[in-house]
Order: structure tokens, then C-alpha cells, then sequence
């Protein structure tokens, strides 16, 4: 049986003429968190795209699970956060998260979800409310307590940091952390390169559709001799010889720890 939760190889894909993924290989492991970074357009949201079949594959192959990707059963055990997360807007909260639990096929437990709520404080009077009375925070915070609730495997979650005030963050970062107590496999993406740093066992950058580096993001530092991420993430990705190099060998050698 194998512990690899996400496979993904030489994975490619173009939009017309912009080649957003330029063969990325990936692997993701049972209990890992990974956190994948880049600047904008570096390719991240087309790789969980691609993960989760919104978006067909011009080569490659991924495994979720050990199932191939195209099948639906793959993703079962998944939960997902988009980039841009907005509810149906006539719906309430509630209505919201019953419609979620029930396609995740759990239960809306009052207690949990008010638990939940209190965790990512997000006001429980919302929930009555139509979603589209919701700030960008609030509307977020939603969606994550829905992730959260459904009990998943896999969270993969781009950018769920996105909008919150200081304290929505230190406070998903905690339920973020929880998520360890239960095994589960957490995939994420972001700009803040310091919740990476907190949160991630192991950090991919990507740039250009290509696999810079994948270790952890203390060995990001070790390697470009910074002892700042934000540095050495620049020296990543400004230095395309090295780059390259370490998509081949390094990063192949961390994939397969
Ligand atoms: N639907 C689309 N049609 C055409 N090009 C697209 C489309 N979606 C993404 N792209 C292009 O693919 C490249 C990768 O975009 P992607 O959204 O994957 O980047 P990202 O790393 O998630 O960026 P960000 O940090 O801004 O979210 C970019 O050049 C982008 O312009
Ligand atoms: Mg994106």
C-alpha cells in the first residue's frame, strides 16, 4: 500500500499560447503538509485545477489516493477551498453549509458547526443571513468553516489566508494545526511566505509552470545562504540555471523522502 496521497507527473498545461505548466512533478505524502508558493501566474491555482479535473491535463498523469485523478471516487476523500470563494448568494450560511455536509456526506451537527464558528470567529447571527450580505472575511471564513466541518483526508486549499484579519488568520493557522491530530494532508497555497514557513513541513515553488525547489523551507534558507524566505525565495526564482537544477535533483530527492 503505498503512502503517496498525491502523485502527480510531468503534468502540462497550456492555455492557448501561455504554457502555464511545464512538466511538474509532484508527490505529496500521508500526513504532509505542503505549501505550494510563487508569484502571481507562477502556475499554482492551474496545478490544483488540474488536481481536482476542472481543468483537462495536455500530458501527464495524477494519482490522488492511488486513483487516477479523472475518477470521481479519487477525490472522495477531498476537501476543496477555491481562490476565489464565493457561495451561491442567494443562499444563507446555513443553507450553505447543510448543502456542503450533505455533499460530503456528513451530518450538520448544531453543536460542531457553532463550535466552528466560534473557532474561525465568524458571527453565528451570519448564518441566517443571505451570504451575499457577507463581507470578503466573513464569505471566506465560511468556506473554511465548511472545509473544516466536512472531515476530509486531503484539504487542498489555495490561498485560504485570503482577506482575513490578523486574528481569522492566527486562528485558522490553529485549526490548520488541528488537522495534524487527525493525520490528515493538507496542500495549500500562498503569498505569505512566513505562514508557509509556519505551517508547511515541505514548500514547493513553483515559477513559470516549472518546479523550482520542493524541501523544506528551512533548506529554501540553507540553500541560498538567506536567512530570510522571502530572500531566498527570491534568489529561487531569479536564478533560472539553479532552478532547474534543483526541479531535478534536489527536489526529486525531497519528493522521495
Ligand atoms: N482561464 C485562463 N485562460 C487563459 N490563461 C489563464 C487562465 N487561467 C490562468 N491563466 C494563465 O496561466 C498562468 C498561471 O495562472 P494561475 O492562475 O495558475 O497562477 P497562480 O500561480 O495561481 O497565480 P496567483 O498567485 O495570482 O493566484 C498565468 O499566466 C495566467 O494568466
Ligand atoms: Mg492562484
Amino acid at each position: 500500500m503505498t503512502d503517496a496521497v498525491i502523485r502527480a507527473r510531468d503534468v502540462r498545461k497550456r492555455y492557448g499560447r501561455t504554457e502555464a505548466l511545464r512538466g511538474v512533478d509532484v508527490e505529496v505524502v500521508r500526513g504532509e503538509f505542503v505549501g505550494l508558493a510563487g508569484v502571481n501566474g507562477a502556475g499554482k491555482t492551474t496545478l490544483i485545477k488540474c488536481l481536482l479535473d476542472f481543468l483537462s491535463l495536455d500530458a501527464g498523469t495524477i494519482e490522488i489516493f492511488g486513483v487516477p485523478h479523472r475518477e470521481p471516487r479519487s477525490r472522495a476523500k477531498l476537501a476543496f477551498l477555491p481562490e476565489r470563494f464565493s457561495p451561491p448568494y442567494y443562499l444563507t450560511g446555513t443553507d450553505f453549509l447543510r448543502y456542503l455536509l450533505r455533499l460530503s456526506g456528513e451530518t450538520y451537527r448544531e453543536g460542531a458547526v457553532q463550535a466552528m464558528l466560534a473557532a474561525l470567529d465568524l458571527d453565528p447571527a451570519a448564518l441566517a443571513r443571505a451570504v451575499r450580505t457577507y463581507s470578503k472575511g466573513m464569505t471566506q471564513k465560511l468556506g473554511l468553516a465548511g472545509a473544516f466541518l466536512s472531515q476530509r483526508d486531503l484539504y487542498v486549499l489555495d490561498e485560504p489566508m485570503s482577506g482575513l484579519d490578523p486574528k481569522a488568520r492566527a486562528l485558522v493557522k490553529r485549526q490548520i494545526a488541528s488537522l495534524r491530530d487527525r493525520g490528515a494532508t493538507l496542500v495549500f497555497t500562498s503569498h505569505a511566505l512566513a505562514d508557509v514557513e509556519e505551517v508547511c513541513d515541505r514548500m514547493i515553488v513553483l515559477h513559470r509552470g516549472v518546479r523550482y525547489f520542493s524541501g523544506t523551507p528551512r533548506s529554501l534558507c540553507d540553500h541560498y545562504g538567506e536567512r530570510s524566505i522571502e530572500q531566498a525565495f527570491l534568489k529561487c526564482i531569479e536564478g533560472p540555471a539553479h532552478g532547474r537544477h534543483n526541479d531535478n535533483a534536489q527536489a526529486h530527492a525531497a519528493d522521495r523522502r
